[in-house]
């Protein structure tokens, strides 16, 4: 009998927290295709600074290059940008996804601001920054606000791009602004971390209707 209970108790565990990972799956413009993200206009040098995962994602299991870092490698190669990666000081995340999921909801839950292993060189000479992340429980990694935090944006560009399962962008234009109220950020351009990761074509297709 109690080993029953047990069982009930982890099934409802495991669809609550796949369900919740999801965020608001499926109310998103975006995803019935009607959504147009305006061209972000923006001059002077450029970066592209993104965190992305690899190991077992959402939808396209064990990967060996993260979804978000293929639509980075892609938007810096359109727009001839120099590229930084957001790498965790100490690399503690695991490498399957109901784990990265606890881990992830704790540091939210904390508030907590990972720290970061490098930093950027000469972050004053660019005016543009193309700021990319996986949606992790409906807003950005912590470890994105331990970036927004890190650097002085006043007068700077934020063009944010994500990678996503059915959030879309899940607001975090809006949270981004209230991280650096001084920086210009634009809307956010969202991409399936499906379709990064296995319909590359389309997704290279998108960045340059996003950016033309
Ligand atoms: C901890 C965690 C939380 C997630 N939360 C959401 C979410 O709230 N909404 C969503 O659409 N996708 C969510 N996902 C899916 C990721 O956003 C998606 O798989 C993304 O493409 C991963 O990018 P990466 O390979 O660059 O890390 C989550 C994934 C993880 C690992």
């Amino acid at each position: 009998m109690m080993k029953k209970v047990l069982a009930l108790l982890m099934t409802f565990v495991l669809i609550f927290s796949l369900a919740a990972c999801g965020g608001n799956a499926g109310t998103s413009k975006e995803e019935s295709g009607s959504k147009t993200i305006e061209t972000p206009s923006v001059s002077g040098k450029s970066l592209v600074v993104y965190f992305s995962r690899t190991g077992e994602q959402d939808k396209v299991g064990v990967i060996e290059k993260g979804n978000t870092k293929i639509v980075a490698e892609m938007i810096a190669e359109k727009v001839g940008a120099d590229t930084f990666e957001i790498v965790p000081k100490n690399d503690n995340y695991p490498m399957t996804f109901d784990a990265l999921c606890d881990v992830a909801k704790e540091e939210q839950n904390n508030n907590a601001r990972p720290e970061i292993k490098d930093s950027v060189k000469d972050f004053d000479t660019y005016d543009t920054i193309y700021l990319g992340y996986p949606i992790w429980w409906a807003d950005l990694p912590m470890i994105c606000y331990t970036f927004l935090e890190s650097y002085d944006f006043n007068g700077k560009t934020i063009v944010p791009f994500c990678t996503h399962e059915g959030s879309a962008d899940a607001n975090t234009q809006k949270k981004i602004q209230s991280a650096v109220p001084n920086a210009t950020v634009k809307e956010v351009f969202a991409v399936r971390g499906q379709d990064a990761q296995n319909n590359q074509d389309e997704v290279k297709k998108q960045i340059e209707d996003w950016l033309k």
